[in-house]
């Protein structure tokens, strides 16, 4: 037998289907409440579909990264345990990423989750984070979180052989970014703004060919950062991500969770190590994948499913036939 070399382990290969039908499970019951204007009642599906299927997984796992600390979300809290038993694994989710992206029917709304050996997925609590990312293929440390915006743009620029007024840069929408927004602009690199939804917006750096994406640049959840980060470990490409600690208080979460150096910059190997899985199914359309479509006697998901130990990534197209597994009522 090979010998396994993997830190913490290398994971059961079936687990491929069983990530994906995870989150397949949370995006149809989402997609059921898609553009209905209610995000707290998509949300809440997307997450009793989610916790339904974790426990059936023969999985002891843990959930790290999740819908809150444990006073404030009833489900999916960090620390729940989930699965009927079996390999340790620590679990990060978003059962639905976008929340409001799938409340009014905006593209690129995804059910995700990732799953790694125990202990490999930085437990971060729920503050910003400092995020840059770009995709595959360039050479390390080719952009940081300590360059200013432009240099970043300038220097990928170079790197890819354009000019910088080739470049897209995404950003999210939102008044905190507007000196980032104004910084890149000033370079000639143009700027996807996203409403919502940057773990997509990390992922769609991998194949800018498809996105029109070649860099992420912003401040959004820690969460979704370290989401992001164990997709990345699968596909390919460079992050980091910083923590925003500015109160006591938030000080006080992230040493509960084992951290001491607040201004330290994690790479997207150190955010999830060991043997990662990570699985996206599209709850709206998106640049990646397509949403849950609804036809009479069917329902068709789209999903990526990846593993970090051999980098293999699935695009998979499900036709689902039987409906009671779904739990539609
Ligand atoms: P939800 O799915 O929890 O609504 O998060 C959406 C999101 O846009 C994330 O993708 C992003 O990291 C975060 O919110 C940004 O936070 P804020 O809306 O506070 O700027």
């Amino acid at each position: 037998m090979q010998e396994d070399t993997t830190p913490g382990g290398a994971l059961d290969r079936v687990l491929t289907v069983e990530v994906m039908r995870v989150t397949e499970r949370a995006a149809v019951a989402a997609a059921r409440l898609r553009g209905r204007g209610d995000e707290r009642a998509a949300d809440q599906a997307a997450v009793d579909a989610m916790r339904r299927e974790l426990n059936r997984l023969r999985i002891e796992g843990i959930v790290v990264i999740g819908e809150g600390e444990r006073d404030e979300a009833p489900m999916l809290y960090i620390g729940e345990a989930v699965g009927t038993g079996g390999q340790r694994v620590d679990i990060a989710l978003d059962p639905l990423e976008g929340t409001t992206l799938c409340a009014k029917d905006m593209p690129n709304s995804l059910a995700t989750l990732a799953l790694a050996s125990g202990g490999a997925l930085l437990n971060a609590p729920d503050v910003y984070m400092e995020k840059i990312a770009i995709g595959p293929g360039y050479p390390d440390g080719v952009v940081d979180l300590d360059m200013p915006a432009a240099e970043a743009i300038r220097r990928l620029a170079e790197a890819k052989g354009v000019s910088a007024g080739e470049i897209t840069a995404c950003v999210l929408d939102r008044p905190r970014h507007a000196e980032l927004i104004k910084a890149i602009r000033e370079t000639g690199a143009a700027i996807r703004l996203i409403g919502d939804g940057d773990v997509a917006g990390v992922i769609h750096t991998t194949d800018p060919i498809e996105t029109g994406i070649d860099i992420y640049i912003g401040t959004g959840g820690a969460p979704e950062g370290v989401l992001a980060a164990a997709a990345l470990r699968c596909i390919g490409g460079q992050m980091q991500g910083r923590l925003i600690l500015k109160t006591d208080e938030h000080k006080a979460r992230a040493e509960r969770m084992g951290i001491t150096d607040f201004d330290k910059i994690y790479t997207h190997e150190e955010m999830a190590s060991g043997d990662v899985y990570f699985s996206a199914t599209g709850v709206t359309d998106g640049n990646l994948l397509q949403g849950v479509r609804f036809y009479p006697g069917y329902i068709t998901t789209e999903t990526i499913v990846m593993r970090s130990l051999h980098g293999t990534v699935r695009t998979i197209k499900a036709r689902h036939t039987n409906f009671d597994k779904f739990n539609l009522s």
